[in-house]
């Protein structure tokens, strides 16, 4: 178990955390989400031991790790840019780390060929230098250098944000299937909250250096505990007064003064036990095969929706629509 206790980090007179909590199990895929500049890369590096806190304890299984050296935390690393040895073979690159431990050759030479099928590189890529592979294959060589040494944790920074949508994809299913297969406890890091919803068991978002919720992907985006979390996980429709006000009309008690929120998905085109109606009109849609998204005028405000193309009727432009909404999917902050 690795937990953070009270964390402050400083960069001079700026304080990226002043009081970082978390706690992260064994085996557990954890990832720390949020935008640009939130302080993602800075937690990873005072766990890998770059940085030092100003302030606070970070432990493993209740050991202080901020005495103990980076080479000695036993903390794999891929980093936002892959930062390989470009002039080296891919063969050379992974069997770096295990020279450097002196280990005996006839073993290097097993563990670099495991390394090198966990993340499908094949042996006549071994021999070719890094600098001659695909982004793709870059990256899968980073994650193997860093499993090469059989680290008790893993620590990835955006290891897949210099690749195309298509191979991000793909990586990323087999990143999911590699660490439940070896079990690594794995820090992952992102901005991509598709990316952190799919791969963590859990996810811990940050917002300008704190941490807003930590939760099961399912917590974080059906039960996002503040406006940030709601706003920045999953599309969204903010409703406004007028929307409000009606739904008020119909039934609802919603507090005109606060925000109200509700998913896409979740506003029904069928009535359903206690939902509520609001009606509008189609002013815009965009199909793309599986579902159509739809823009609704409704009392002045645009409400989208979102809807599975099983077959019914596709709404056109002009067309009036009634809307469906169960009171207990609208999030008020
Ligand atoms: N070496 C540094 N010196 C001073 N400030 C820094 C340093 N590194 C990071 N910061 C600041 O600390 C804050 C957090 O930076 P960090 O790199 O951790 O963000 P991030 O969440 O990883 O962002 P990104 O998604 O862009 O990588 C930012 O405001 C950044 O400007
Ligand atoms: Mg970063």
């Amino acid at each position: 178990m690795i937990q953070f206790k009270n964390v402050q980090i400083k960069y001079g007179d700026f304080t990226a955390f002043d009081n970082l909590n978390l706690t992260v199990g064994d085996g557990e895929f954890f990832t720390f989400l949020g935008p640009s500049g939130c302080g993602k890369t800075t937690a990873l590096r005072a766990l890998v031991g770059f940085l030092t806190p100003t302030a606070g304890e970070i432990t493993l299984d209740g050991k202080d790790l901020i005495q103990v050296p980076v080479e000695k935390r036993g903390i794999g690393m891929v980093f936002q840019s892959y930062a390989l040895f470009p002039t080296m073979t891919v063969y050379e690159n992974l069997a770096f780390g295990l020279k450097v431990k002196k280990m005996a050759s006839s073993e290097i030479d097993k563990r670099v060929r495991e390394a090198a099928e966990t993340v499908a590189i094949r042996d006549e890529q071994l021999v070719r230098n890094v600098s001659e592979l695909s982004g793709g294959q870059q990256q899968r060589v980073a994650l193997a250098r860093a499993i090469v040494l059989e680290p008790k944790i893993l620590c990835l920074d955006e290891p897949l944000s210099n690749l195309d949508a298509k191979l991000r994809v793909s990586l990323r299913g087999e990143l999911k299937r590699l660490q439940k297969n070896l079990g690594i406890t794995t820090l992952y890091v992102t901005h991509d909250q598709e990316e952190a919803l799919t791969l963590s068991d859990k996810v811990a978002v940050f917002n300008n250096g704190t941490v807003e919720q930590v939760g099961t992907p399912q917590e974080i985006y059906d039960h996002s505990k503040t406006e940030f979390v709601c706003d920045f996980i999953g599309d969204i429709n903010k409703l406004g007064v007028k929307a409000i006000s009606q739904l008020n009309k119909v039934g609802a008690s919603l507090d005109v003064k606060r925000h109200a929120y509700i998913r896409l998905e979740r506003i029904h085109f069928e009535p359903g036990p206690g939902y509520l109606k609001l009606s509008g009109k189609v002013i815009n849609f965009d199909y793309n095969g599986i579902t159509t998204k739809y823009h609704v005028d409704t009392y002045g405000e645009v409400v989208r929706v979102i809807q599975v193309n099983d077959g019914r009727p596709i709404y056109k432009n002009g067309e009036k629509i009634d809307m469906y909404l169960d009171p207990d999917d609208i999030m008020q902050y």
